[in-house]
């Protein structure tokens, strides 16, 4: 049982709201053509975490494809799992494995893929692993989100944190930053190294790409449940998620009127950014991640 990232450093709901923003239909051509996906193809998605983008690979490129999801969290593949099952999606399959060591024979797919993981693996040796599970001429592709790359707005209608919202939460900041020193590796070869690795493994037709994710409330075409999935399921969640994260990872439990205090500040801070959904009022708080994806062919 490996429970460490979705109890560690990123939750099962925040983790799954966040890449079902992500990857909108909208953006289904653009994404399919980069990664060079094509209907009929068996597909690998290494790191998969929740498998929000295997299943929207599973609708948009039908029955006839097959993708099978990794990852080492057992909690996150217990979550794909079921939503497949409950999607009735045949085509995707889920299974518990190491991206070092991937579950698979050499030759198995015709595409490997991942979004967010080479910057917390060993790059070189994941890209070794990955050439070996495709077939000869497949294709492998890996995308990752370069933090000092993404465009936030920042209003000042947003409903900020408060003194002591900002007061009752540093207790956890300490076990914030002990997990993510411990399991966050920061793997980065650099924007000209990745390619480089690549080539130094004998990869051929290297792509280098990117794509831009935009998650903004008030954009029009965004109806009241998408606005409402950013809003209350990713952004206020998403700190609620921490919070419980934060209570299992401490040694000394703290009181509960501390806990309760804190989840309740930050319920007011997103009833207020909520209400202004409501009343209609635009502020275009937003956040836009630009994803790097290099690619090549075995
Ligand atoms: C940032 S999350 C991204 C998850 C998913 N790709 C997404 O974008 O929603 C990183 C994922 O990589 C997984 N992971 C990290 N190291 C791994 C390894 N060595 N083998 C398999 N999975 C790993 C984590 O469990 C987590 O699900």
């Amino acid at each position: 049982m490996n429970d460490i990232w979705s109890s560690k450093l990123q939750g099962i709901n925040t983790l799954e709201i966040s890449r079902e923003l992500r990857f909108r239909d909208d953006r289904k051509d653009l994404i399919l053509y980069i990664l060079g996906l094509k209907k009929g193809m068996t597909i690998a998605e290494i790191g998969c975490g929740t498998g929000s983008l295997a299943r929207k690979l599973a609708y948009w490129l039908g029955n006839e494809t097959k993708i099978t999801g990794v990852d080492r969290d057992t909690n996150f593949i217990e979550f794909a799992a079921e939503k497949a099952k409950i999607k009735k999606l045949s085509n995707l399959t889920f299974i518990e494995g190491d991206a070092l060591r991937i579950p698979f024979p050499d030759y198995s797919f015709d595409a490997s893929i991942s979004h967010t993981l080479i910057e917390h693996v060993p790059n070189k040796e994941f890209l070794i692993e990955q050439k070996r599970i495709c077939r000869d001429g497949g294709r492998v592709s890996v995308m990752i989100t370069i933090g000092n790359k993404t465009i936030t707005s920042s209003p000042s209608e947003i409903p900020f944190q408060t003194e002591r919202e900002i007061e009752l939460m540093k207790p956890f900041i300490p076990y914030f930053e002990d997990a993510d020193k411990l399991y966050l590796k920061k793997y980065w070869s650099g924007y000209d190294g990745l390619p480089r690795i690549f080539d130094s493994l004998g990869y051929k037709d290297i792509q280098v790409d990117s794509i831009s994710l935009p998650v903004v409330v008030d954009d029009s075409r965004n109806n009241i449940e998408t606005k409402k999935l950013i809003v209350e399921e990713q952004q206020r969640s998403s700190y609620l998620d921490k919070i419980e994260m934060g209570v299992g990872m401490m040694k000394n439990k703290l009181p509960d009127s501390h806990i309760n205090e804190l989840k309740k500040l930050i319920d007011d801070r997103f009833n207020k950014r909520w209400n202004l959904v409501l009343e209609n009022k635009k502020i275009w708080d937003y956040k836009i991640s630009t994803v790097l994806i290099v690619s090549g062919v075995k």
